[in-house]
């Protein structure tokens, strides 16, 4: 049985999406422990507590500065002890100091196909802009390990979603996680409780 830590931000709709995986029983061997967000009114610490699960905020507002911010995230996330850390829409620079003591035990969610639309400023609505800007027909999601880059890490798992005539940022967002985010970041969830994805190594 692993525990699973996640660390969100917004609205959690991954979250969501991991919950009724392990409900449903597509996801085995696998728990939710504990949810971190750095946003205390997150609408996903209400979904975390809907599920059973007491989620946690801590906000770089309540620290002087980043360091200790960063201090106070490493100290909550080791309270949960996770074998696996799932950041499913958390808009904060993981530090490298808590991605080096948790090494390939820590994956994103990126709403687009890494390497196209990913890296600095390509976050939320941005990615879905970035696309419909360059005219692609064909966008997507990754999960991917998080290494000390923004979006560099191996990917894990790849699912295309096609752009239709007349979307729009929001219409597109919406279609990337339904089509692909909802299904591919618990399906690799699977894959790594079940063993078929080695993680820690
Ligand atoms: C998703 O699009 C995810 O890919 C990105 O942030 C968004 C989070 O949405 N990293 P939600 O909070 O899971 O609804």
């Amino acid at each position: 049985m692993i525990n699973i830590l996640v660390c969100v931000s917004g609205g959690g709709t991954n979250l969501e999406a991991i919950f009724k995986a392990l409900e449903a029983g597509k996801i085995k061997n696998a728990k939710i422990t504990s949810v971190i967000s750095n946003n205390p009114n997150a609408y996903a610490l209400e979904r975390a507590r809907n599920h059973g699960v007491l989620g946690a905020g801590v906000s770089p507002k309540d620290y002087s500065d980043r360091e200790e911010f960063n201090r106070a995230l490493l100290n909550e996330i080791k309270k949960s002890n996770p074998d696996l850390i799932v950041l499913a829409g958390f808009l904060v620079n993981v530090p490298a100091s808590i991605i080096r003591e948790y090494k390939n035990r820590i994956i994103n969610i990126h709403p687009s196909l890494i390497p196209s639309f990913c890296g600095k400023g390509f976050y939320g609505l941005k990615v879905h802009e970035g696309v419909l800007n360059r005219g692609v027909k064909v966008t997507g999601a990754t999960v991917h390990f998080v290494d000390e880059g923004i979006d560099t890490g191996k990917i894990l798992a790849q699912k295309a979603v096609c752009v239709q005539e007349g979307d729009t940022p929001e219409i597109l967002q919406k279609r990337v996680m339904e089509e692909a985010e909802w299904i591919i970041l618990p399906d690799t969830i699977s894959k790594i409780a079940n063993g078929e994805i080695k993680i820690g190594e």
